[in-house]
């Protein structure tokens, strides 16, 4: 019934450039609004989110399509329902395909082996999150002047802070070293292992080493809510033990945070990228945020036709 687009780790570039090519062609289009008319996508998000599911649901309102969205707190998986029943029941009414956001990784894997419409995930635990994965490599592509073939050998990029923790890190550090990237990993070991070397990035721990390198730098939040995740629970009464990987967060700052001085000594031309949420005065400052070298929102903006491309794509219209 369509494809699905469940990670982008063993994407070929020849896929990756339709799909951004399609993105591309569509910035122009006027002609769109009834792409989808008559369908109906399902937004299953039981992780929480504001820019993938609304950048989702914009899409698909573009297209023509209608939107549900069945939200994690308040669907019946609070009651006990996994989510193979949940979608299942989805399916039962008649959509057209899902988009899939959930905490444990597989899981939109796991949901597309049991229903015929397409899945596409929307970010599984720290495993990929493809849609977003895209949008930064057509925001590179189009900061770069690579819009035209999307290839970006020669491109020197550093992703930086919880690669460990972050599905946008693996799946943008994919499709980037796919289409002929350099990808430097800059944190911390306890945030950014070594052992990332196996998907053929170099990490280091020292981000000044690098820094003035770069054509871009992509800054990660440190997602605290995932330290810790998978150790055995503490008996009844205990305090749970709280496992961080980072001494302090003003020493984290200290050595990787992107402040202005930092900025200044990075390349002519380089620009500064997050996938979101930022936490403002810890990862990335605010004069840098919202400065001259910043293309997040324009990262925010080019999703909405990367979703569009998706969408047609996986529902067999590109
Ligand atoms: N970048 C991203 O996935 O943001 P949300 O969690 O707000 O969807």
């Amino acid at each position: 019934m369509g494809k699905d687009l469940l990670g982008l780790q063993s994407v070929p570039a020849q896929t990756l450039r339709e799909l951004l090519g399609a993105t591309r062609d569509i910035s122009g289009r006027t002609d769109l609004g009834e792409s989808l008319r008559g369908r109906v996508i399902a937004n299953l998000f039981f992780e929480d989110s504001t820019r993938t599911r609304t950048s989702f649901s914009v899409a698909s309102m573009r297209l023509g399509a209608g939107v549900v969205d069945l939200l994690g707190g308040i669907s019946s998986v609070s009651k006990g329902e996994t989510l193979i029943d949940t979608a299942r029941n989805v399916e039962a009414m008649g959509v057209a395909a899902f988009v899939v956001r959930a905490k444990q990784a597989g899981s939109s894997a796991m949901i597309a082996g049991a229903v015929r419409p397409p899945v596409i995930n929307a970010g599984d635990g720290r495993h990929e999150h493809p849609t977003q994965g895209l949008l930064d490599t057509y925001t590179l592509a189009e900061a770069k002047g690579r819009l035209e073939d999307f290839d970006l050998a020669g491109l020197k990029v550093a992703i930086v802070g919880d690669i460990a923790s972050s599905r946008v890190a693996r799946s943008a550090m994919a499709a980037f070293t796919t289409l002929g990237a350099d990808v430097v990993c800059a944190g911390p070991p306890g945030l950014a292992p070594k052992s990332f070397e196996s998907l053929g990035v170099k990490v280091v721990s020292s981000l000044d080493e690098v820094l003035g390198a770069m054509d871009a730098v992509m800054m990660l939040r440190i997602q605290f809510e995932r330290h810790g995740e998978g150790k055995t629970p503490a008996p009844a009464g205990a305090e749970a033990p709280r496992a961080s990987p980072i001494a302090s967060v003003r020493e984290y700052r200290a050595f990787y945070a992107l402040t202005p001085e930092r900025a200044a000594r990075m390349k002519k031309g380089a620009i500064v990228m997050h996938p979101g949420p930022i936490n403002r005065g810890i990862e990335l400052d605010e004069a840098v945020a919202d400065g001259p070298r910043s293309v997040i929102m324009r990262q925010v903006t080019n999703g909405v036709l990367v979703r569009m491309a998706v969408l047609r794509w996986c529902l067999g219209e590109a």
